[in-house]
């Protein structure tokens, strides 16, 4: 399959892969975002937007078809994904925008892959997409504007202050956290009772 350089018709070919508006529109979205962070913070603008229009590929799969191919693709998968299939749509859809959409940069498909749960190691980019799913205007919580304003002047502090939110969201809701996000808090300097400063 040729490389889709044509970003209208890469567009319509996710749309038809989601066949869902809403997941649709989020990554449009998302795409958006990362370009804009990317811009802000001298990254590679095109890029970031390929990154967020690809990253949510397998997010509506049912839990065991996540298993199913990551494990067909022998992509790994620890005891929190087996727990936490959902997880997985992160890896698979790095997998599928390389199979499907002939995506073969890896900067690209690494931001995809550390998307949903973070990494140790993450990479500008990386955490320009990681930044822009967890910002996009289409999310309803109180810090979001402020947290977008923060990742348009200081990705890490960025990057610091989701992970902190997250940490705290989901020990509210008594969700186990993803070793690579604990991963992530600590190459970030997380502080887990931190609340973050928004100024
Ligand atoms: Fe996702
Ligand atoms: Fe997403």
């Amino acid at each position: 399959m040729r490389p889709v350089n044509d970003y209208r018709a890469l567009a319509g070919r996710v749309r038809d892969h989601l066949g869902q508006s809403h997941r649709y529109a989020h990554v449009i979205r998302v795409a958006r975002c990362a370009e804009v962070l990317a811009m802000e913070h001298g990254l590679d603008a095109r890029k970031a937007r390929l990154a967020g229009l690809l990253h949510d590929l397998a997010r509506l799969y049912p839990g065991p078809r996540l298993l199913a191919e990551c494990e067909a693709r022998r992509l790994p998968v620890g005891a929190f994904e087996r727990e936490h299939p959902i997880v997985l749509h992160a890896p698979l859809g790095a997998a599928l925008a390389s199979e499907t959409f002939a995506v073969r940069d890896p900067e690209v498909l690494s931001a995809i892959a550390k998307h949903t749960v973070g990494a140790a190691e993450m990479s500008p980019l990386d955490c320009a997409l990681y930044l822009a799913d967890a910002l996009e205007p289409g999310r309803e919580y109180d810090e979001r504007a402020e947290l977008w304003a923060l990742a348009r002047r200081d990705l890490h502090g960025a990057m610091r202050a989701v992970i902190a939110n997250s940490l705290r969201y989901l020990e509210r809701k008594k969700i186990p956290v993803a070793p690579q996000t604990l991963a992530a808090a600590a190459t970030f300097k997380v502080d887990r009772g931190e609340v973050p400063s928004l100024t």
